[in-house]
């Protein structure tokens, strides 16, 4: 159980990551040089040009889980995430992907390297004979924020259609939108799983009640304790290796 002060905390970062999605959402050119208090990270604006590089490994800081996700769209940029702005569609020489944005724990703007490969060269990664690495590691693409909404048909693993999130590690980000931004997508459309980590690896493979957040509470009920790390099997997530294109399971340490 969390004390008042932190969920005050909360509420506070909450406001201030709402305002910079409404401004995004909203359409406006650009945010100013926002920076969200609680990560240090910068707020992002609209839509904009960046420098895309691809990644491999399937990760999130905001606990959506990587096993009943397509892990092929996804972006990973320094941002921070709010609960609206987390669908964008990022085009290059008239091709484009639809991604979730599920990590801002890298410095670089990544994205799935399945969706790079194909915004490059116009097949997918896992059409080994057409990967082609750009020379110089990535290319200048435009992204646009979305209404998330356009990012459903990522989510292939809840029989809802709602993102899946970790009950035990995503509980401050889920509850700062239900609190915060009570009519944001996230706010509406999330799940959580006892499933521990977001390469679903540990845990238990069931869904978990949602804790009643205006009354306080901040964790969630699991027909297992919450938060437990045992080893969880037959939940993979399989990431695409960067350049081969191999797939290769996201395992636990030890997993054999
Ligand atoms: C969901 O996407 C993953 C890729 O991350 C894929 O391996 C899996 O087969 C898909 N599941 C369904 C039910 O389509």
């Amino acid at each position: 159980m969390f004390g008042k002060n932190l969920l005050a905390r909360l509420a506070l970062v909450g406001t201030l990551a709402l305002q910079a999605s409404a401004v995004a959402i909203g359409g406006r050119s650009s945010v100013p040089d926002g920076i969200d208090v609680n990560k240090g990270h910068a707020l992002m604006p609209a839509e904009g040009d960046f420098y895309i590089t691809p990644h491999s490994s399937y990760s999130s800081s905001v606990g959506v889980l990587g096993c009943k996700v397509n892990v092929n769209n996804m972006a990973y940029w320094p941002e921070a995430i709010g609960c609206d702005d987390i669908c964008i569609e990022v085009s290059y020489e008239g091709r484009k992907v639809t991604l979730f944005r599920v990590d801002n724990s890298v410095g670089a703007h990544d994205i799935s390297f399945n969706a790079f490969n194909y915004l490059y060269t116009g097949y997918p990664a896992t059409d080994k004979a057409h990967i082609e690495p750009p020379k110089d590691g990535g290319i200048t693409a435009h992204y646009k924020t979305i209404d998330p909404n356009n990012c459903r048909q990522i989510i292939n693993g809840t029989a809802s259609g709602k993102l899946p999130f970790s009950a035990a590690t995503s509980i401050n980000y889920i509850s700062n939108c239900v609190l915060n931004a009570p009519n944001s997508w996230v706010a509406k459309n999330f799940e959580l799983w006892n499933i521990y980590d977001s390469q679903c690896n540990l845990g238990y493979n069931e869904l978990c009640e949602i804790p009643d957040f205006k009354a306080g509470f901040n964790q969630a009920k699991c027909p297992h304790q919450l938060g437990l790390q045992d080893p969880l099997n037959g939940q993979e997530v399989w990431d695409i290796q960067y350049p081969s294109g191999d797939f290769k399971e996201a395992k636990r340490p030890g997993e054999p």
